[in-house]
């Protein structure tokens, strides 16, 4: 299992702090749709003159027409990720086509897709998608799976299912997580790097539970002993 470390914070600056203080560390690092949209690519090169050896994680969840996420994750291609996303309920031609945009690249980077969002309860999603969210999670994620995708984005009680439907092979990554059950937050289905790992989970992503302590290395050099 991997530590994907969110970089969350409201400024560049305070990001890149962040990682200085973390730099020693074999973790991937997650950049959101929040500093992405203000800080682009000078962060990504930021991040990588820090500590070239960082993977970095793109979170930017794209939504969008078949072409034009293609387009865009052929784009994402010059930026020098690791892993990107794109939204499973985009549709399987979506998912389709932009691995079929990628397919000459040798080195493409790994592309998941988001299932469903760690933050809604039962009641919410339901509203949204006329299925339970353990039905729903399962049909996206063999939706991507056919798709050609290398994984998905799930809550860490989704992971074994679908690794059964799927592959073990198949990547499953879990935001929501508190590592030690720390405060949950927004976040509706919180798991601990216990039941993250009882759940074959790949990759955990840790936010708040990171940043918003007093010793953020300290937390990060916890979780990797216990992973
Ligand atoms: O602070 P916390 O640990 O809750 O951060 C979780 C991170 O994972 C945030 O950056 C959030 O945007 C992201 N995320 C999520 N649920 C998803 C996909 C991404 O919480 N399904």
């Amino acid at each position: 299992m991997e530590l994907c470390v969110a970089l969350d914070l409201p400024t560049m600056q305070d990001n890149l702090e962040l990682i200085e203080k973390i730099k020693h560390y074999p973790v991937w690092l997650k950049v959101g749709l929040r500093s992405y949209i203000r800080d682009g690519k000078p962060f990504i090169n930021a991040i990588k003159a820090i500590n070239p050896d960082f993977k970095i994680f793109l979170d930017l969840k794209l939504y969008d027409i078949p072409n034009t996420m293609a387009d865009a994750a052929e784009s994402i291609m010059g930026l020098g990720v690791d892993m990107f996303n794109v939204h499973a309920s985009a549709g399987r031609k979506a998912m389709t086509e932009v691995m079929k945009r990628l397919q000459p690249y040798d080195n493409r980077p790994l592309v998941l897709a988001v299932t469903a969002l760690t933050s809604f309860d039962e009641t919410e999603f339901t509203h949204v998608y006329e299925k339970s969210i353990a039905n729903k999670a399962d049909q996206f994620a063999q939706d991507a799976h056919a798709a050609g995708l290398d994984g998905v984005v799930c809550s860490a009680y989704e992971s074994a299912s679908i690794k059964s439907l799927t592959s073990n092979a198949f990547i499953t990554l879990t935001p929501g997580i508190r590592p030690f059950g720390e405060e949950a937050g927004d976040q509706e289905r919180v798991a601990t790097i216990e039941v993250a790992h009882n759940a074959k989970v790949d990759f955990i992503v840790v936010g708040r539970p990171i940043y918003a302590s007093q010793d953020p290395a300290l937390v990060v050099q916890k979780i990797i002993a216990s992973l």
